[in-house]
């Protein structure tokens, strides 16, 4: 029986279809969804401290409301998530445990620090377009409630896109000093931002069994090199320079050639010591234990509601 369900599994694999909730699948299918699901929701959810730093000291009422929208936006992601991850068998309430007790991850990016209002922009053209370059196969993943999910967010994330790039390229045609704001923001978020895509093809534990099982469509250094791609016109119509030497066009390849990240900053920052790490987790953490009396009254009415109604 369970090789025909296998097979089954299999055949819907092959033909680029959907695996849905009830659906039968193996083990380490479910295993490595709700791994890489829950990451991936953790970073939206962390991925709002770095940006949420500069509400209160945006520029104007414009900028204030478009920022807030965004840091919104960013927590509904999260929550779509959490809720695909729950169809696997999970909960949000152990996910945020596994989060908080750093037993599960979340996107590197985020534990490099918000230090200029430029960040503001420069997370949105750099992060969020990194985010799109990966995320936009990932409307495609075998597993239905994660590209459902994919999808909406994806509109969402083209709008996080285009405010970031259109406030940096204000600040291009504003002064002297704002042009070297924007410049001294990218020259600190290009290496992270090409670290979003994960380690390089050869040093991925993961990414041939993903591929093979549909979760991934592209592997890490492709997207890598997409978004190199997508990211280089860009900066030449913003007029700020990307900081890789080795950054050029191939005319053979039809693609550029760029230098390597730092990745033993990365396996560094992955492993918890990166510039931010305790900072955005001793906030969550906080988050989470200040929420705490909220969550208890809510099951307390509930209970008492349910009582009410079946007495
Ligand atoms: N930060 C932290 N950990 C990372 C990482 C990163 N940038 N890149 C890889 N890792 C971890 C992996 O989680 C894995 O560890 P684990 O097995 O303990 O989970 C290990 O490094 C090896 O990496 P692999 O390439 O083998 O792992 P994956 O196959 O999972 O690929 C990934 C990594 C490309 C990030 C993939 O998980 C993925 O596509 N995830 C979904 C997208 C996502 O999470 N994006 C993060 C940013 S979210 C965002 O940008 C929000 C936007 O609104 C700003």
């Amino acid at each position: 029986a369970e090789a025909a369900l296998l097979e089954g599994f299999e055949s819907t694999i092959a033909h680029n279809d959907r695996i849905e909730p009830r659906d039968w699948m193996p083990e380490g299918y479910r295993k490595t969804l709700v791994r890489q699901i829950a990451q991936h929701a953790h970073s939206e959810i962390i991925g709002m401290q770095p940006e949420g730093n500069w509400i209160t000291r945006a520029p104007s009422l414009r900028r204030k409301a478009i920022l807030l929208a965004k840091v919104q936006d960013e927590a509904g992601h999260g929550l779509y998530l959490y809720s695909a991850c729950e169809t696997l068998g999970t909960s949000r309430g152990e996910l945020t445990e596994k989060l908080i007790s750093g037993a599960q991850k979340y996107s590197s990016i985020f534990n490099y620090p918000t230090l200029s209002y430029a960040d503001v922009g420069t997370i949105g053209w750099l992060v969020d377009g990194a985010a799109i370059c990966n995320q936009v196969p990932l409307c495609r993943t075998s597993f239905g409630p994660y590209g459902r999910a994919m999808i909406r967010i994806c509109k969402e994330e083209s709008f996080h896109q285009r405010q970031g790039y259109e406030l940096l390229m204000t600040m291009m045609r504003g002064t002297d000093e704002q042009r070297a704001m924007v410049q001294e923001s990218v020259d600190r978020f290009w290496w992270p931002a090409l670290m979003m895509f994960g380690p390089p093809d050869a040093e991925s534990p993961n990414t041939a069994q993903s591929m093979a099982w549909g979760i991934k469509r592209n592997t890490n250094d492709d997207l890598r090199q997409r978004f190199v791609d997508m990211s280089v016109p860009q900066a030449e119509a913003l007029g700020v320079t990307l900081p890789d030497p080795e950054l050029k066009w191939n005319e053979e390849r039809q693609a550029h050639d760029f230098g390597q990240p730092d990745w033993d900053e990365f396996m560094a920052v992955v492993r918890g010591n990166g510039p931010c790490n305790a900072q955005r987790i001793a906030h969550r953490r906080a988050a989470h234990e200040d929420g705490a009396w909220v969550r208890e009254a809510a099951l307390a009415f509930a209970a008492r509601s349910h009582d009410t109604t079946t007495s």
